[in-house]
């Protein structure tokens, strides 16, 4: 072929896709809603506002839009994902820099379809695929608490993503792939309860935003719910069948977890889970009991397996357990301020031994009005060589599971920080058990 005739194919080529990516925009643009000056100032009930602030506890709003020091809802959160950062914007009343003049409507908007007032397409990181699900009412409630909320002066920062991911607009074609909009149908061959435990764990809650896998496209893997994912530097660990707790969860231990963010046979809800659990305490207690039966039907019912082998080999691991973790985790304490017998442990017996590896590193944080940690962080009394002896020999003894592999490489990442494990809250709220003397255990 002359190399005109391949010019000519060539520019032919470039042209069709110019067209088509003209046509694509074209049809994913979304119009902006007009701006309603009033809205910050309208008037609403008390109860309604008040169910509002509940609502946003169970969909954590406080902890993505606050940036730690700074004002509430105010945004500015730099939020790592595999593309780049993303910010947290100002959902404060603030008409210039919040959404103090967002009609119901864009709000809603932007809740089911991760659109905002002006038409923009919003980032996942956002989780409206999973707050698509939640009611109209409850939708309402939100705007209510949001809108009257103080306002809050904050320009939001600039995303840093990777190129083209900075172009919205491309997120019309992520939303066409990946995005299942409005609220889930009930299922008739369920129990109310169970129906009302889907509605908020599978919507506000967004428990699977962090406890499902996602694909390549940063999506949820609805192929893999709740086979557990990662969060902040955490593994969320799976919900499903393949949940690793050594001793079965119940409806009576979850209910429990849930509530107060420890179980007497569990222990203690770490990492970005603390600060989900310490929200849940706003929830009704219908409202726990129904999570709890939705979670339990997803758990299915297995034998325990819990493991203490005696004939672990001794060597460094042993010495360090012996000298250091025992005392604590082989004392009978009660929880939440015993350690739990590491044969008991979820963490140690989980596929991924990072949670386990942050918990020796850096410890459990105080309690609310605690002034002592939990546990305290190792990470500088014990080196790399000596975490990688303890993680074999907690693994050997506590559990059934194949050994870990790929230890040094994992116990070095978290300590150079080039595994990025977030270990205070968020918020500045202080993580530990929510409430110590809270009903149950
Ligand atoms: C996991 C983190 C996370 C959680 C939880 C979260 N958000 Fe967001 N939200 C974000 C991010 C990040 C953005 C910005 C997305 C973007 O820039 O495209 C955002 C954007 C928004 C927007 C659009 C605002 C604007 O100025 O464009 C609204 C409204 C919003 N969130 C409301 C909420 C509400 C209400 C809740 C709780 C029910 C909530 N968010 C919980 C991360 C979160
Ligand atoms: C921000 C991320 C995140 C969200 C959102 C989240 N989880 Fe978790 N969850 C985790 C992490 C991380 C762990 C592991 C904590 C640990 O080992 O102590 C965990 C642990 C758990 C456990 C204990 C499992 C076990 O066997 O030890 C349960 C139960 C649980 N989550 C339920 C939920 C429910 C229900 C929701 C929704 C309301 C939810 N999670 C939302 C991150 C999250
Ligand atoms: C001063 C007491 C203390 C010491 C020493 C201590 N821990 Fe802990 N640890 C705790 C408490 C309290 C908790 C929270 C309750 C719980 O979940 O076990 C905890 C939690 C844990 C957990 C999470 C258990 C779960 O599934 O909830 C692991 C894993 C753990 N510790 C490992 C260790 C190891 C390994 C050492 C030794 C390097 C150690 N701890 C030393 C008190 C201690």
């Amino acid at each position: 072929m002359r190399a005109e005739a391949i010019l000519r194919i060539l520019a032919w080529f470039v042209v069709l896709v110019l067209v088509g990516a003209a046509v694509f925009l074209w049809l994913a643009r979304r119009p902006a809603i007009p701006e309603n000056p009033s809205a910050a100032s309208q008037a609403f009930p008390a109860a309604t506002i008040a169910r509002g602030a509940d609502l946003a506890a169970v969909g954590n709003c406080v902890a993505c839009h606050t940036k730690p020091g700074e004002p509430a809802f105010a945004g500015g959160l730099d939020i790592p994902t595999p593309f780049g950062e993303i910010y947290s914007t100002n959902i404060t009343p603030d008409p210039e820099t919040g959404i103090g003049n967002w009609s119901l409507d864009a709000f809603r908007r932007a809740m089911r379809e991760g659109v905002d007032r002006a038409g923009n397409h919003l980032y996942p990181a956002f989780p409206y695929d999973q707050y698509t699900r939640v009611s109209d009412d409850d939708i309402a409630a939100l705007y209510a608490y949001l809108m009257t909320r103080p306002a809050v002066r904050r320009e939001d920062t600039p995303n840093r993503l990777v190129f083209p991911l900075g172009f919205r607009p491309i997120l019309a074609g992520w939303k066409l792939l990946f995005l299942d909009k409005g609220e889930l149908p009930p299922r008739d061959d369920k129990s109310d309860q169970w129906n009302r435990g889907a509605y908020l764990t599978e919507g506000l809650g967004h428990c699977a935003g962090c406890h499902t896998p996602r694909n390549a496209f940063g999506a949820l893997d609805d192929n893999r719910h709740f086979d557990g994912g990662e969060a902040e530097g955490w593994q969320a660990v799976a919900l499903n069948a393949s949940n690793p707790a050594p001793v079965p969860w119940t409806q009576e231990t979850l209910q429990q977890y849930l509530r107060q963010g420890w179980n007497q046979t569990h222990g203690v809800a770490a990492g970005p889970m603390a600060e989900v659990t310490a929200n849940l305490r706003f929830l009704p207690d219908a409202d726990i009991e129904a999570m709890a039966v939705y979670l339990l039907d997803q758990m299915g019912s297995r034998a325990p397996r819990v493991t203490d082998r005696a004939d672990a080999p001794a060597g460094r691991g042993a010495e360090i357990y012996a000298a250091t973790c025992a005392q604590c985790h082989d004392a009978g304490k009660p929880q939440p301020f015993g350690g739990l017998p590491l044969s008991q442990s979820t963490p140690v017996n989980a596929p991924h031994p990072q949670n386990v590896v942050n918990l020796v590193m850096f410890g459990l944080p105080p309690a609310d009005g605690e002034a002592a940690p939990i546990m305290p962080g190792f990470g500088n009394a014990l080196n790399d060589a000596d975490m990688v002896a303890l993680l074999g020999y907690l693994r050997a003894r506590f559990s059934a599971a194949p050994a870990w592999q790929g230890l040094d490489r994992i116990v070095g990442d978290t300590r150079s920080g080039r595994y990025r494990v977030t270990t205070l809250p968020a918020n500045g709220i202080e993580r530990g058990p929510a409430n110590v003397n809270a009903k149950g255990d």
